[in-house]
């Protein structure tokens, strides 16, 4: 059993930060445990609110996501991503998920800081970590929001407030960029890590070159989330053995998109760990 809560994994972690990649088809998680097996680094594996509305249930995929995290020599943790709803936290709690993300960051401020306080005193009681958002990092929707920022001092206080375990901040990046041209305020993510007494949490990070990527890593980013840019990684493997072979064995072609995510998890994962490629 190599399950851990994103706190546990923290804790033990002390060089760099760690990986956070997103699952939607079981072939994301089985390319992540194949990447943590060959880099020996933790992994987390995350299911997000989105993912769910396209199953139209979290049950199935956190089966087959726990299923293969558990079968893992290296710790994973298996996160609900980018849970706007209540319910489907507790859900991910009776289901075993390990963390999960709160995001109350569309609600007005005082909603958010009651909401997230609530979630985190369920969680905290089943042993599940929670990490929360604050300063809106934006794109979900299709609409970036790079120019948005949080404050050290209101993150502070959102801390103190809820309890959270980790909290993703607004620093330059936006979801679900397909070029990766994000410039980021690294000094503003130092002085978030010198007010904010939790590991922070990059959002976005598709759009963020290796580059910086490092630079916010060294500069006190902990856990960083990339989705967007594996499927990207993903769909022109599959394209490519689409056009090379005439098939209609599904695990042809997905199994090429696997293949292809199972490297670039592994090269970002150690690029995040600070660590030199094998
Ligand atoms: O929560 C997930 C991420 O923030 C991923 O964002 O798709 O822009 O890499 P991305
Ligand atoms: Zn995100």
């Amino acid at each position: 059993m190599t399950l851990a809560n994103l706190t546990e994994l923290l804790a033990t972690t002390t060089r760099g930060a760690i990986a956070a990649f997103n699952v939607i088809q079981i072939e994301h998680a089985e390319a992540y445990a194949a990447a943590a097996a060959h880099t020996n680094l933790p992994v987390v594996m995350q299911i997000s609110q989105n993912a769910v509305r396209y199953h139209g249930a979290l049950a199935p995929i956190a089966a087959a996501t726990l299923a293969v995290a558990r079968a893992s020599e290296q710790p994973v943790v298996v996160h609900l991503d980018h849970a706007e709803d209540e319910d489907l936290v507790r859900e991910a709690v009776e289901l075993g998920l390990t963390s999960v993300m709160y995001d109350g960051s569309r609600l007005p401020d005082e909603q958010n800081r009651e909401a997230t306080a609530r979630v985190v005193q369920r969680c905290h009681d089943a042993g599940v970590s929670v990490e929360a958002e604050l300063g809106e990092v934006g794109g979900k929707d299709g609409v970036h929001a790079p120019g948005v920022r949080t404050d050290p001092a209101d993150a502070a206080q959102f801390v103190a407030d809820t309890g959270v375990d980790a909290l993703a901040v607004a620093v330059g990046s936006s979801h679900a960029m397909t070029s990766r041209t994000a410039e980021l305020d690294v000094d503003l993510i130092a002085r978030l890590r010198e007010g904010v007494p939790v590991p922070l949490v990059l959002h976005g990070s598709s759009g963020v070159p290796d580059a910086g990527l490092v630079a916010a890593v060294r500069a006190g980013m902990r856990k960083v989330n990339i989705a967007t840019h594996l499927n990207q990684v993903f769909t022109e493997a599959m394209q490519t053995s689409l056009r090379e072979h005439r098939t209609v064995d599904t695990r042809r072609y997905l199994g090429a998109g696997r293949d292809a995510i199972t490297a670039e998890a592994a090269r970002l994962q150690q690029l995040l760990a600070l660590e030199p490629t094998t």
